[in-house]
């Protein structure tokens, strides 16, 4: 990919399975990473692969929702590394229930770390770039935000709103050259989604369900949503701004 040797690039959530994919491809391509997750053992994990792979990596168990923690993580990560070109918004928290069964505390959680939680990185992160007049922002939103999922009623509306952000955002940012776009994964093979289809002979039925609803027949490894991810990042992108990309094997299409 164009541009991103010697980038320095922030991710949230990258502990977890798509983040930790997201962290060694970066760490390929010659980035400077910044790791934010609130596991603070599985963070160090992940930190070690991407610095097997060649990258500085400072990391920060911190917890997203947490304003203050967030502003003092990134003015902490600009001021060791310089800048910050990249951020990828992609902590992210989901429980399979069906909405009359949710209760206010469950629709806080999901709110505050899907909504709120991306809120305040960009907040954070956005007048850094600001400064330096360039920017890329890739935030990781869901194809349930976009056509809806039955049991994820309250974080579709998140990653709805995470969309819309990206949008308004990337109007008003755009007179200081940064970018900003979506990535909406389908069904992707990590423990959100295990969490998601549940355990057992019930799991496997809805895993197997999914698997024939897509047309690409195979619910998708962390590796497969990288790729959109560090293009949307990289200079190849340049001119783009403002878009939501699915990959989901085509289980939904949009034009
Ligand atoms: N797996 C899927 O099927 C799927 C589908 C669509 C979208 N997504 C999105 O992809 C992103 C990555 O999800 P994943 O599947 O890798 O899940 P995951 O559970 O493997 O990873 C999520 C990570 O976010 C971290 N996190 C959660 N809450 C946090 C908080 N408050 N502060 C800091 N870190 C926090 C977790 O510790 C974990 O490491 C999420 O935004 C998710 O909504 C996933």
């Amino acid at each position: 990919m164009r541009g991103l040797k010697g980038k320095t690039v922030l991710i949230t959530g990258a502990a977890g399975g798509i983040g930790q994919a997201l962290t060694v491809r970066f760490a390929e391509e010659g980035c400077r990473l910044g790791l934010i997750d609130m596991n603070a053992h599985a963070l160090e994990a992940a930190a070690q692969r991407a610095r097997g792979a060649g990258a500085t990596a400072t990391t920060y168990a911190i917890d997203i929702t947490d304003y203050d923690a967030v502003k003092s993580a990134v003015d902490a990560f600009a001021g060791e590394a310089g800048r910050i070109d990249v951020l990828v918004n992609n902590a992210g928290y989901d429980k399979f229930t069906l909405f009359l069964d949710t209760k206010p505390d469950f629709w806080e959680k999901v709110i505050d770390i899907n909504l709120k939680g991306a809120i305040h990185l960009h907040h954070a992160v956005l007048p850094h770039m600001v400064k330096a007049k360039s920017g890329k922002v890739v935030n990781v939103a869901s194809d349930a935000g976009r056509v809806g999922s039955s049991g994820e009623s309250v974080y579709s509306a998140c990653k709805a709103g995470l969309v819309a952000l990206t949008k308004t955002l990337a109007r008003e940012m755009a007179r200081a050259d940064i970018k900003l776009n979506a990535v909406a994964p389908g069904p992707t093979d990590t423990a959100l989604f295990h969490g998601f289809i549940g355990e057992g002979e019930a799991g496997q039925k809805v895993h197997a369900a999914l698997e024939k609803a897509i047309p690409l027949r195979r619910i998708a490894k962390p590796e497969d949503i990288v790729g959109a991810i560090v293009f949307l990042a990289s200079e190849d992108a340049d001119y783009i701004t403002g878009q939501v990309f699915s990959v989901s094997g085509g289980l939904t299409m949009a034009g």
